[in-house]
């Protein structure tokens, strides 16, 4: 309750500058447009929540702020100057983000992972660091004592020497909030960051999402928790198949009946992707009564307006976890996202390890283990 109160009084703090602008993001994967001329700005203050049905093209976008993915079509811009296509290039600019799969060097301690992350904000070179000369140990001392800071914030020093693999699943993803603020970000992107995680572990992450705005920091976050979502933030962007359907305070958000379907599966007029939903229905229709006309249960697949609609909705789901993960996974380095590794350059990457890893979201979340990066 009464956390319920101080999270809605700080929500409602004024907000300023545009710190991110993306306009007109588009990401075509062969014959898939997974995020469709999305426009989205975060203003300094503000936390930003970005909703959709599984496969909806969240974490494409993500990765398209974040120079995993070059759009297709589209600029992004970062308090004003157009970001360079490359991770580490953009973290040093000041985007931070958390992955939908948690990515942790998980036989480095819970400092070290930390530690990985300043390192775009660390300049001593090659040298230095071979010489490890009086300028590398004050650097790297001051670091350490970064790094401690960021882990007091999070509620993780009392486990700094701890492998990270051993840290429960909830304080995993605590370490990767932390890592991501280590590169001193001016904006930091969440990728469901409480999935996974029971009420008491949800609520205090809402917590610390809340105490990083206040820190200056601006958010944008990805999740599927609505109470965790409308609770939280300022603004609410929907996805429906790549396509922003709507964007507004979570009352409107919450309140609109295009919303409402999209989650439930229900088809409404001018739904985003409702053309070709209907085009694939129709040829995988033609396709059963060509092939197998004895099986006539099947006749009515996806875009079907009956109960198979939930059905059809819900199936991008099931694919999307697999390929989102992997596109998450493909950062071999992700933790270069916040650690500044370089992410190469990529066109599009369709990356292969993706298949890999696929759905491995999920299973992981589901118990208590997690997919292992180094
Ligand atoms: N590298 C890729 N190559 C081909 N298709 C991809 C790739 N990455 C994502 N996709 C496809 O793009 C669409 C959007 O996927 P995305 O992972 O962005 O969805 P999402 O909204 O994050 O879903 P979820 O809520 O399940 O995480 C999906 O159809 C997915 O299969
Ligand atoms: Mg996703």
């Amino acid at each position: 309750m009464t956390t319920d109160t101080i999270t809605k009084a700080t929500a409602a703090a004024p907000t300023g500058e545009p710190v991110l602008d993306a306009r007109g993001v588009t990401m075509r994967f062969g014959g898939l447009t997974a995020v469709r001329s999305v426009d989205l700005t975060v203003r300094s203050g503000e936390i930003v929540g970005l909703i959709g049905p599984n496969g909806a093209g969240k974490t494409t976008f993500f990765n398209c702020l974040t120079g995993l993915y070059i759009p297709t079509e589209g600029e992004v811009r970062y308090k004003g100057t157009i970001l360079p296509p490359k991770s580490f290039k953009v973290t040093a600019a000041g985007i931070a983000r958390t992955f939908q799969n948690i990515r942790l060097f998980s036989n480095m301690t819970v400092l070290e992972n930390v530690l990985v992350g300043r390192h775009t904000r660390t300049k001593e070179g090659l040298w230095s660091a071979l010489l490890r000369g009086p300028g590398f140990h004050k650097a790297e001392a001051a670091s350490r004592e970064r790094a401690m800071e960021l882990l007091e914030f999070v509620g993780l020093a009392g486990k700094a020497e701890h492998l990270s693999r051993n840290l429960p699943y909830g304080e995993q993803r605590k370490l990767e909030i932390a890592r991501a603020l280590a590169s001193e970000p001016g904006l930091l992107l969440l990728d469901e960051p409480t999935a996974g995680m029971n009420p008491q572990e949800t609520r205090a992450t809402e917590e610390l999402v809340f105490a990083i705005r206040d820190m200056g920091i601006a958010v944008l976050v990805i999740e599927h928790d609505m109470r965790f979502i409308m609770n939280l933030c300022d603004r609410v962007a929907v996805l429906v198949q790549g396509e922003k359907l709507i964007e507004g305070d979570s009352a409107t958000v919450q309140n609109d009946e295009r919303v409402i379907a999209a989650y439930l599966g229900e088809p409404f007029e001018g739904a985003p992707g409702e053309e070709e939903a209907a085009e694939v229905a129709q040829a995988e229709a033609a396709a059963a009564t060509a092939t197998e006309p004895e099986t006539e249960t099947e006749a009515s697949p996806a875009g079907a307006t009956d109960g198979a609609t939930d059905e059809a909705t819900d199936a991008p789901a099931a694919e999307t976890g697999a390929d989102e993960t992997g596109a998450d996974e493909t950062e071999a380095d992700d933790a270069g996202d916040g650690d500044g590794t370089d992410d190469a350059p990529a066109a599009p990457r369709a990356d292969a390890p993706e298949a890999t890893d696929d759905g491995d979201d999920d299973t992981a979340q589901a118990s208590g283990t997690r997919k292992e990066n180094d």
